[in-house]
């Protein structure tokens, strides 16, 4: 049943004006209506306190930005419903391991690099043609469904203790996102890729905790992705060895 009000207890801090961050709470009116915590979010900024500070663009789990941590786990704000939280209080912190602009807002500046590092584009080489269509059969399509389906949140990251305490640790979204082009008939840089991640910071540094999966707000399986970049190593090492 919805509630008549829930309150809002946010994670606030202002690097330019305050020493230490702190909490800050705000009753949020829900007149029956079960309302998103991003929509709380929304009540509270434009109605309470215009200072408060955080991301989000399409409102529809699809742009990955409002991802946050509440009550307790990484989420997006705009799939989260406040009836599904069943408590009188909904605690929000920013995202974690990673430096902390205002409020909610992160840097996520090395989470982008990380991304940009793994090179998330078809790399056609001399498997393809330069130009053209590719095509696909069903299976070889079938292989990558999920992978295709990362909206780069950061919950996965935010969640790993790897990243935790390694902030050269590739992380699981990068890992996620390797497999989707190793996973890609298409792509001609299998070794290149696999060779990313068979670094000192790459796959094997993974504590198979299964926080990426477990957060992951599209249901992806980033520790199933790094156990096949495992194998592939392995038989890449084999093959150069027959
Ligand atoms: S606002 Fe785009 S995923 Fe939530």
């Amino acid at each position: 049943m919805v509630k008549d009000s829930v309150c809002f207890n946010i994670f606030r801090f202002n690097p330019d004006d305050d020493k230490e961050p702190h909490f800050q709470k705000y009753e949020v009116p829900l007149n029956k209506i079960d309302l998103t915590v991003l929509e709380g979010l929304y009540y509270i900024q434009q109605r309470l306190d215009d200072s408060l500070a955080f991301r989000s663009s399409c409102r529809a789990a699809v742009c990955g930005s409002c991802a946050m941590h509440i009550n307790g786990k990484h989420r997006l704000a705009c799939n989260t419903l406040i009836s599904k939280l069943e408590s009188a209080t909904i605690t929000i912190q920013p995202l974690a391991h990673m430096p902390i602009i205002k409020d909610l807002l992160v840097d996520m500046k090395s989470f982008w690099e990380n991304y940009e590092y793994i090179k998330p584009y078809l790399i056609t080489g001399k498997t393809l043609p330069t130009t053209g269509e590719h095509a696909q059969d069903q299976d070889e399509r079938a292989r990558i469904d999920n992978l295709i389906d990362c909206i780069l949140c950061a919950c996965c990251h935010s969640s790993c203790p790897v990243t935790a305490t390694n902030e050269k640790y590739f992380g699981p979204m990068a890992f996620l996102n390797i497999d989707r082009f190793v996973s890609d008939t298409r792509d001609g840089a299998k070794e290149e890729r696999l060779a990313i991640v068979n670094d000192e910071h790459g796959v094997w540094r993974c504590h198979s905790v299964f926080n990426c999966q477990e957060v992951c707000p599209k249901d992806l399986n980033p520790s199933g992705s790094i156990a096949h970049l495992k194998m592939e190593i392995v038989k890449n090492v084999l093959r150069q060895k027959a």
